[in-house]
This record gives structure tokens, C-alpha cells and sequence, in this order.
């Protein structure tokens, strides 16, 4: 098998993550609960991954990393629950996914806020520059995907916060987390959200959402915390304000793990390999007969390494269980959960076929990837 389906979620796994899920599983106890021995280690774990996974922000105070289920509940926690007087604007890109494009579209629906979308340009590209004609004094939150899914395109946000520094910035980096330094955005935004299970290279399960001091997110739920159990409110400090039920511990104790791989690895080398691997796909699959390329082209540095094609001749599911079958090569077909970004890419509905690398890929993936598509359109011709 080749796996290139990477941005759905990463495999494989780096070494130790399996056994670190598995002796957590061995360990009866919840975080942060009784205070017997086995849960004193399980608050140990869920600690250590809360340290880690703030490390990645550079010196974001753990406190304030909230553990969730998956990235979408932490984009739903965040949109929901940044206090909005009714009619406030909301700025995100045309590149959306659905865990953001869905949440915006519901407070739209209900009259809560106006959402303004920024396109890209022809090149596939966000420009900074087209924020200006969409910010009003009515503009109260951005929200912003940092690479696409789709079409692996960063968005340049540190250029689009110094347009507007003092509107608070959300920032979806389902993509970015793991493959791409985020050590400066716990200056670049408000509130960052995370995933553990795609370039973290954790178990799934994992994710969450680390919030600035001084921005207020109201929780989507309440309930047990483990803490100010006398009270009948939830508590109001960090992590335990929105962390209502006991949290994953065993796939926490495997996102702690990764993490552990990513600091020895380095995400900087990471982001090299990767893109490396996209640049060798992007560079052989030039000149295929049909095939079209979605997103940046040219200067690798605007992207991470998502390339999703069209091929003339195949829909994007003939083309990806053409890949499977023919050539082990997994990939992701379809629209990506991302109607949007594929709206602005002129693929929707029919989408297209995404190749997603990891760390652990090698430049013959790619070369294979690259080889199968050649194949595949002189196939096509033949007819
Ligand atoms: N959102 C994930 C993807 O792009 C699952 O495949």
C-alpha cells in the first residue's frame, strides 16, 4: 500500500504511539477524578499531552489548551462561543471546511451574524490585501483556515492580522498542526484549533483549541469537571471551563507520544520532507494529458503538500479507485467536506482526486503517484 491520504488522517503512526495508547489502556483510572494512584497518572498523561501540544505554539501557557474530541467540536466551541452582539460580521476565506463553513452558515441562518468570504485569486492564492474591502467597524471575528484541505493553498494570516490586530482571529490549522511551524501563532491569533490525529500523528479522538489570555469562549457544554463540585455552575477557569466530561486519556497518552517524535523529527524538517514529496509529484505530473492541478503552482512556500488533480475521462472516484485497484495508491476523492473550496476551484460537485503526503512517505510514493497518473491518461486516450 501507499498511503497518500494523509490529510484525512496520518499513518502511519510513529513508533511508540501504539504502546502508549495501550499502557494507558492497561491503567484503570480517570484524569483528574479520585485521587487514588492509577488516576493520579492518568492527570499525569493528560498533563504531559496539554504541555506538549501547547509546546507547539511556542510558549502558549498550557492552562489555557483545552482538550476536545476532534477540531471540529474545538472551530464549533470557538465560533459558538466568542461572545457576537447580533449582526456582527464574520470574515473567513472561500476555502472553508464544513467544521467551519457549517457552524458560520447556522449563525448566519439565524440572523446572528453576516459572513463575508475572501475568494482566491486565479493563482489559487488568499491575497492579505483582499481583507481590506471586506473589514467594516461592524467586523468581530475572522476565521480562518490556514492551508486548504483541498487545494494545500496557505492562507497568509500573519499579513491579514496586521490588517486588523484587534479583531480576534480564529484559526483552523487541521491541516497545518505538525507540518508547518505554528510557534508564532499563539501571537498571530486568538484562538488556535487543533487536531491530534493528522500531522500530529496521534490517535483520533484528539484535538483542541488553545485560547489566548483575555479572549473570552463560553462553553458549548457543561457538566462534570472534576473540580468546584460543591457548585451547581460550571467553573470559569481554563482548561476545566470548557472541558465538561472526562477527556480521552488513552488517546491523549498517544498524542503525547507523537509529539514526542515531532520534537525529535523537527516540524521544520518535516515541512522540508513533505513538501519535497509534492514538489516531486508536481514536477513529473507537468505535461499529463489531461490532468489538471488544483491551487498554487510555481513557489512551493505557498502551500503544503495536498495536491489534488482532475483527470479528463474519470470522475474523481473512478480515478481514485483507478489508483487503489491498479496501483495501491490510496487517495481521497470527492468534495473534501469541502464544498467551498471546490466552488472557488470550479470542481464542485464532481471534485477531484486529493494526494495527501506524510512524514513517512518516500520521494518513490510520490514518483508512483506521479506514474500511475501518466498511466492512467494514456489509458484513458486508448478509449
Ligand atoms: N477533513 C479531513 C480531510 O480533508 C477529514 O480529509
Amino acid at each position: 500500500m501507499i498511503y497518500l491520504d494523509n490529510g484525512a488522517t496520518s499513518f502511519p503512526k510513529p513508533p511508540g504511539v501504539s504502546e502508549a495508547v495501550a499502557r494507558a489502556l492497561a491503567n484503570p483510572a480517570s484524569p483528574g477524578r479520585s485521587g487514588h494512584k492509577p488516576a493520579l497518572e492518568a492527570s499525569r498523561i493528560v498533563f504531559r499531552a496539554r504541555k506538549k501540544l501547547a509546546g507547539i505554539l511556542g510558549k502558549a501557557d498550557p492552562e489555557r489548551m483545552v482538550f476536545t474530541p476532534n477540531i471540529t467540536w474545538a472551530l464549533n466551541a470557538a465560533i459558538k462561543g466568542i461572545p457576537l452582539e447580533k449582526g456582527a460580521e464574520v470574515i473567513s476565506t472561500a476555502l472553508e471546511h464544513n467544521s467551519t463553513a457549517r457552524p458560520l452558515r447556522e449563525l448566519e441562518k439565524a440572523g446572528a451574524i453576516v459572513w463575508k468570504k475572501i475568494h482566491p485569486r486565479e493563482n489559487g492564492l488568499i491575497e492579505a490585501a483582499d481583507l481590506l474591502p471586506l473589514l467594516s467597524p461592524r467586523t468581530k471575528l475572522l476565521v480562518l483556515n490556514h492551508a486548504s484541505n483541498v487545494t494545500g493553498a496557505l492562507t497568509p494570516v500573519e499579513k491579514m492580522r496586521r490588517l486588523c490586530p484587534d479583531v480576534p482571529l480564529i484559526l483552523d490549522a487541521a491541516q497545518t498542526a505538525g507540518a508547518y511551524p505554528l510557534e508564532d501563532f499563539a501571537r498571530h491569533a486568538d484562538v488556535v484549533c487543533l487536531t491530534g490525529h493528522k500531522g500530529l500523528l496521534g490517535p483520533t479522538g484528539t484535538g483542541g483549541l488553545w485560547i489566548r489570555p483575555g479572549v473570552d469562549v463560553r462553553p458549548l457544554a457543561v457538566g462534570g469537571s472534576g473540580s468546584n463540585s460543591e457548585s451547581l455552575e460550571h467553573p470559569d477557569f481554563l482548561p476545566d471551563a470548557l472541558e465538561a466530561g472526562t477527556l480521552n486519556t488513552h488517546g491523549l497518552a498517544g498524542l503525547a507520544a507523537a509529539l514526542d517524535y515531532l520534537e525529535e523529527r523537527g516540524i521544520e524538517n518535516i515541512r522540508r520532507h513533505e513538501l519535497d514529496l509534492a514538489g516531486v509529484l508536481l514536477g513529473e505530473a507537468e505535461g499529463i494529458s489531461g490532468l489538471r492541478i488544483l491551487g498554487p503552482s510555481g513557489n512551493l512556500e505557498n502551500r503544503v503538500a495536498t495536491v489534488s488533480v482532475t483527470l479528463e475521462g474519470y470522475s474523481s472516484s473512478d480515478l481514485s479507485s483507478a489508483l487503489e485497484s491498479g496501483y495501491g495508491i490510496m487517495t481521497r476523492a470527492g468534495l473534501h467536506c469541502a464544498p467551498l473550496a471546490h466552488e472557488a476551484s470550479g470542481t464542485f460537485p464532481g471534485g477531484a482526486t486529493r494526494f495527501s503526503f506524510g512524514p513517512f512517505n518516500t520521494p518513490e510514493d510520490a514518483l508512483a503517484a506521479a506514474a500511475a497518473l501518466r498511466e492512467l491518461s494514456g489509458k484513458r486516450r486508448a478509449v
